[in-house]
């Protein structure tokens, strides 16, 4: 029964995904080291990461809910304590006191800045903000195979431009064209007569920030813009989720003792109702 209605799901996932994706955007799906229960974040991910969002995010965005000091957590970027203070050091060594106003070295317990460009979201928590799947008719089904998504779009919004589709050379609309960006300006001679957008993706403010070889990695990873992409989509869900790993692993040992109750539960009831069951009515 339960099979049944698994395999009936996928197929219906499998019919209706590329429909959606092709009226509204384009999200690739990346199997990213932190998915599914046993997974977790790749501290090295992570380190390269930050180090695309600093040299280049960073111009224009902030995330205003990390402090410097969650850098070095365990299961996260995993930095020492030297290395946040380098960090700071160079990119943040100043900041103005909350309380007196007055400016003052930063510390490991200060925050990451806010916003820079006014135009530009804070992405503290974007990577949860965001679905890169959904499903038929908006059930999202599709989540339930892949995940809901957030740091597929954000890869898939980075490596997402291109030029304006045909139907819409007529538009005079300047700036980028994304086509994993669903929330923009759209041109209206690409939407046909039943109201269905005919190509994927819209106009976006933020002008294409990766073009690959954006930064130079330290610990060797070819910077391709794929590459940097996929590292900054992990920075920015670690940014929003820090205690994945917790929650995980809280999880899983719940599950596990449930499993155990249940045995102990299965063998107590069978004892209880033995002597009833022994007798003959
Ligand atoms: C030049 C400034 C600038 C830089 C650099 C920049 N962004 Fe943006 N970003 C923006 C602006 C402006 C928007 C708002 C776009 C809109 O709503 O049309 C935005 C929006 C976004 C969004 C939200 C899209 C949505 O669905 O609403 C994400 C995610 C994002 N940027 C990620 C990044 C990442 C990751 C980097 C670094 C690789 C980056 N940005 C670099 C200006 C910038």
């Amino acid at each position: 029964m339960i099979r049944k209605t698994l395999l009936a799901l996928a197929a219906t996932a499998a019919i209706a995904g590329p429909a959606l994706a092709a009226g509204e955007a384009e999200v690739t799906d990346i199997s990213f080291s932190f998915e599914g229960p046993f997974g977790s974040f790749d501290p090295h991910q992570l380190q390269r990461g930050l180090q695309v969002f600093q040299t280049v995010c960073a111009a224009c965005h902030g995330i205003k809910r990390v402090a410097f000091r969650n850098l070095g957590d365990p299961g996260g970027v995993e930095w020492p304590e030297e290395q946040i203070k380098a960090f700071i050091a160079e990119f943040y060594p100043e900041t103005t006191d909350k309380e007196t106003g007055e400016p003052r070295a930063t510390r490991p317990s200060d925050y990451f800045p806010p916003n820079v460009d006014a135009g530009a979201p804070d992405l503290s928590l974007m990577a949860k903000a965001r679905a890169g799947f959904h499903g038929p008719m908006g059930l999202g089904i599709n989540q339930l195979f892949k995940g809901i998504g957030g740091p597929e779009y954000i890869y898939s919004l980075l490596t997402g431009y291109h030029e304006p589709p045909a139907c819409a050379a007529e538009s005079n609309i300047e700036g980028s064209y994304n086509i994993a960006f669903p929330n923009g300006g759209y041109p209206a001679e690409c939407i046909d007569k039943n109201g269905h957008r005919m190509a994927p993706g819209s106009w976006i403010a933020m002008p294409q920030p990766l073009m690959g070889q954006d930064v130079e990695y330290q610990d060797g990873t070819p910077a391709t813009l794929e590459q940097e992409a996929e590292d900054v989509a992990a920075f920015l869900m670690w940014v929003a989720e820090p205690k994945m790993m917790a929650r995980k692993e809280a999880g899983l040992t719940a599950v596990l003792f449930l499993i155990v109750l249940s045995v102990l539960l299965y063998f107590t009831n069978k004892k209880l109702w033995a002597p009833v069951k022994r007798q003959d009515f």
